[in-house]
């Protein structure tokens, strides 16, 4: 994987989607200085300071598009996780693009895709990790939120944490490319934080809830609700 660092940008996912052309594939766009990050459902991604991550991972598969490209999110999900581990703690995944500690955000992700003439011109994997902050900065955040230093109780090497992260991505990537979704399905499902619970999850408009079951071989989530009708949802927000 291609490192690409900025010094100071707006957003990492904006700088990747404008520049998509020069970018090539399997790039890591990062910065230590985003001034305005974005997250999902227009809403922004606050900077936390220099000592955590702000980057974008530029992927160019092919031209044209593919349903496993819709997993890409589950795949960046389940190697935070992992790497996470390496420190000693147990996250946990909130379908489909956020990753928790105790119940407190700890990384999000942002995935867009960027058309040109009726083809895919690449994918680019936004995310975010409080890898260092303190209380005051997280207080600030509209959700409860933490950090790794804070679960950890140590300072973390932001250069080593996202060197295990892409090493990760890379041995995986290309089977993932090939094998979908379920090369990673019981490995993504020991870390989902939500099944088995009830759960409310925005789908454009729509609210729909319920328990949450299952994750299909797709990587869609399998929700029942009360009068038992079955919901197979491939996109949404747990609210
Ligand atoms: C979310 O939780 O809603 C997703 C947050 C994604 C934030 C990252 S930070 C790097 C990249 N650039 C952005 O503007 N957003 C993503």
């Amino acid at each position: 994987m291609k490192l690409l660092y900025l010094e100071e940008i707006d957003s990492t996912n904006k700088y990747a989607k404008e520049n998509i052309t020069q970018i090539s594939d399997s790039t890591i766009v990062y910065t230590y200085n985003q001034t305005a990050g974005r997250g999902r459902l227009n809403r922004k991604w606050s900077y936390m300071g220099k000592d955590n991550i702000y980057a974008s991972i530029v992927l160019k598969p092919s031209d044209d598009i593919r349903p496993v490209y819709s997993n890409l999110t589950q795949l960046l999900c389940l190697i935070l996780c992992q790497t996470f581990e390496e420190y000693g703690v147990i996250p946990k995944i909130k379908w489909p693009n956020d990753i928790q500690i105790k119940g407190k955000k700890i990384s999000g992700i942002l995935a867009e895709a960027v058309m040109g003439e009726g083809k895919l011109k690449g994918i680019v994997l936004g995310f975010g990790i409080n890898l260092n902050t303190t209380e005051d900065i997280l207080k600030e955040i509209d959700q409860p939120a933490t950090s790794l230093n804070i679960e950890t109780g140590k300072t973390i090497d932001k250069t080593e944490f996202l060197q295990k992260l892409t090493n990760k991505f890379c041995l995986l990537y290309n089977r993932f490319i090939e094998d979908g979704f379920l090369l990673i399905r019981e490995d993504y499902i020991r870390r989902a934080g939500f099944l088995n619970k009830e759960v409310s999850v925005k789908v454009l408009e729509r609210i729909v809830s319920g328990i949450a079951k299952d994750i299909t071989e797709e990587g869609a989530l399998k929700l029942v609700d009360k009068n038992n009708n079955e919901h197979v949802l491939l996109i949404g927000d747990i609210l």
